[in-house]
């Protein structure tokens, strides 16, 4: 038997104002998405927002259903729309920021298991690392590459 570790290395920063200039646009797109939210079951706003490899930005925001799991995050209708809408196009980076009632929380914002596999496929399907960052009120995590927030990724078939 030996004993393996998984090390996932992440940035964390203090203030959107310190990201890098597209990485600061992309979360301002995040956090202006989360205007986009429909929540009247948890009230919990989310904004999510892709960058692709032509420079365009989309965003989403989470949209909620009485028939629960009909509603869906915003992370995947960010997504989901980009690739209707640039299916050639790579999604390089995507962005979140989340909070009750349109406040930001003050821990980053973090994607549930379901959003974590969908950007492990479009990542897959580009071919390139696509940056994840977390957007709270407090700091800003920023993960280089999908592998680093769902590792062992399934994508075997
Ligand atoms: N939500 C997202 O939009 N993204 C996530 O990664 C986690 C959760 C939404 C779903 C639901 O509308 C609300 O937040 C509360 O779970």
């Amino acid at each position: 038997m030996k004993e393996q570790q998984i090390d996932i290395r992440f940035q964390e920063y203090g203030s959107i104002e310190e990201l890098n200039a597209e990485d600061r646009e992309l979360a301002e797109a995040a956090i202006e998405g989360m205007k986009g939210s429909y929540a009247p079951y948890s009230h919990f706003n989310v904004g999510a927002a892709v960058r692709m490899s032509g420079g365009q930005i989309v965003s989403g925001a989470n949209q909620e259903n009485a028939a629960f799991p009909s509603g869906l995050c915003a992370e995947r209708t960010a997504m989901f729309a980009a690739g209707a809408k640039y299916p050639d196009k790579d999604m390089l980076s995507i962005a979140l920021a989340g909070g009750v009632y349109g406040r930001i929380t003050d821990e980053p914002a973090t994607p549930c298991g379901a959003c974590r596999q969908v950007m492990a496929q479009y990542q897959s399907k580009s071919g390139k690392p696509m940056s994840v960052i977390m957007i709270g009120h407090k700091k800003i995590w920023k993960f280089e590459k999908v592998d680093d927030i769902l590792p062992l990724i399934f994508d075997s078939i």
